[in-house]
């Protein structure tokens, strides 16, 4: 699994907005997407990241919330996952994302989420996700239907955040 690192598209852009499209058959294009998605990610460095992200607009995420150092790192990858029971009881974590580079703010979402998910063999899965696991997967599912966490915010802050991400876009643009 040696994947090809891709670059990961800065908000605001419209592919950061659609709707993607489920995948069909288990091909070995998507499994090589699947490793250049994990090398992307650990790459950034970071916990999670969705196809829309380098520009796909297929139902991919990867994501590994072992932090380098903590543990055996633990890659996931699942195409078309979905949320197929959430928790009442909701925790809140400081969330950020590879899209909005330094930005960070607190976003409440169910504790405790099932997802259901195609493997890298076509293979459907179904496993109980908790703590930043479940915080994780619902934010990179949101990445599928075009959502990003600061969607979560009162417009004020989503405001400060899109301003800063603007300029940090510029910069980076000018080099
Ligand atoms: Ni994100």
């Amino acid at each position: 699994m040696a994947g090809m690192k891709r670059s990961i598209l800065i908000h605001p852009d419209p592919r950061l907005k659609k709707l993607c499209d489920p995948v069909a058959d288990l091909s070995d294009d998507l499994r090589t997407l699947g490793d250049d998605m994990l090398e992307t990610m650990y790459d950034a460095p970071g916990i999670g990241l969705a196809a829309p992200q380098i520009g796909i607009l297929s139902r991919v995420i990867v994501m590994d919330c072992i932090r380098e150092g903590e543990g055996t790192p633990n890659p996931m990858v699942m195409f078309n996952p979905r949320v197929v029971a959430a928790s009442e009881e909701t925790s809140v974590y400081d969330e950020g994302c590879l899209s909005l580079p330094e930005q960070y703010a607190e976003v409440t979402r169910p504790a405790e989420v099932d997802v259901e998910w195609l493997d890298r063999d076509g293979n459907l899965q179904q496993q109980t996700f908790d703590g930043l696991w479940a915080t994780c997967v619902q934010h990179e599912i949101d990445h599928l239907d075009g959502k990003l966490f600061i969607d979560y915010l009162k417009p004020m802050k989503r405001q400060v955040i899109v301003r800063k991400v603007q300029k940090l876009k510029r910069e980076m643009a000018r080099g």
